[in-house]
């Protein structure tokens, strides 16, 4: 495992921002974290960076725990929100991040052309950093985090200032990465853009793991299922109820979430038991979005 955390726990004051947690990321893959707004995806990438001390639990990077310095150096970050200095060009802050990262002088006149057209700004490294838009920013973000080329890559959300384009070109950097052996860490709330890259995933919420694994496995925890039936007489849908754990009726059309697919055939049998009228019955796609929801309601109850 390229990182592997035993419930790692971060506390202000009373307040867990990070809960426990407990993960394993492979090499070579794309992992992607989910969660909503101070769910605690922040959190815990600074504590595995090294920025913040964790209040318990261990982790271990690169097969080293946590604080090694020799794996710090084969770590990139871009952080969520940052700001250089105004007055460097790109090509400076580049230099002087490489300084940072120990490279030598060689090392960062071959790597830092190379850094700055892989996040797609050749042409700008004269210009001064304080000139550059949102967008331009966050790609010089991504090339400091790229300079010194880490085998490990925590992004926190690294297409937030992005166009569409943009993202676009983020995600294909990240495949690209991913291509060449890199692990990347992608902490994000762009759920379609994390249903494209990502191998595995896990959703926090209120700092706890609430679910994990891969895509496909994910998506098999649910099923939704839509069915148009007539004449469902109440004891039909207090019995469909019992079967799911939701059901939401619209005319004539009825939605129940099941568990598992093997409830499907139930499902039919109870609507015509009771006396309704069967016209159709499709199984819905559910998108990674549709199950973040599902997770988030769930968890506030
Ligand atoms: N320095 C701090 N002092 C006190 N509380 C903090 C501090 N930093 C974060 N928190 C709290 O910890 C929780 C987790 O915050 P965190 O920034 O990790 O969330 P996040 O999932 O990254 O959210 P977002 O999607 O908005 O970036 C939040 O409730 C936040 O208010
Ligand atoms: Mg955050």
């Amino acid at each position: 495992m390229i990182l592997e955390t035993n419930n790692l726990t971060k506390m202000y004051g009373t307040k867990a921002a990070c809960s426990n947690i407990c993960l394993l990321v492979d090499g070579g893959q794309i992992f992607g974290f989910l969660g909503p707004n101070g769910a605690g995806k922040s959190t815990l990438v600074k504590m595995l960076v090294g920025l913040l001390f964790p209040t318990s639990g261990m982790a271990n990077i690169l097969g080293s725990p946590l604080g090694n310095l020799g794996t710090r150096a084969k770590i990139g970050y871009l952080p969520e929100s940052f700001s250089y200095q105004e007055w460097l060009t790109g090509e400076e802050l580049l230099s002087f991040h490489g300084s940072l990262y120990g490279m030598s002088r060689a090392d960062r006149n071959k790597r830092i052309p190379l850094a700055l057209r892989q996040v797609g700004l050749s042409g700008k490294e004269k210009q001064k950093v304080g000139s550059y838009s949102k967008g331009m920013h966050q790609r010089a973000g991504l090339a400091c985090a790229l300079l010194h080329d880490p085998d490990l890559i925590f992004l926190d959300e690294p297409t937030s200032a992005l166009d569409p384009l943009g993202r676009r070109e983020v995600r294909e950097i990240m495949l690209e990465l991913r291509e060449s052996g890199k692990t990347i860490f992608l902490n994000s709330h762009l759920l379609s853009e994390v249903e494209m890259v990502c191998d595995r995933v896990a959703f926090i919420n209120q700092g706890k793991i609430v679910a994990s694994g891969t895509l496909a496995e994910l998506a098999a925890q649910t099923v939704e299922v839509e069915l148009q039936a007539e004449g469902l007489t109440q004891a039909a849908l207090a019995e469909l109820a019992s079967r799911s754990s939701s059901l939401k009726t619209e005319g004539r059309l009825v939605r129940v979430t099941l568990k598992e697919r093997e409830q499907i055939p139930a499902i039919a049998e109870a609507v015509v038991r009771n006396g309704g009228r069967l016209f159709s019955l499709n199984v819905v796609h559910n998108s990674l979005e549709d199950l973040f929801v599902d997770l988030m309601q769930s968890g506030d109850q």
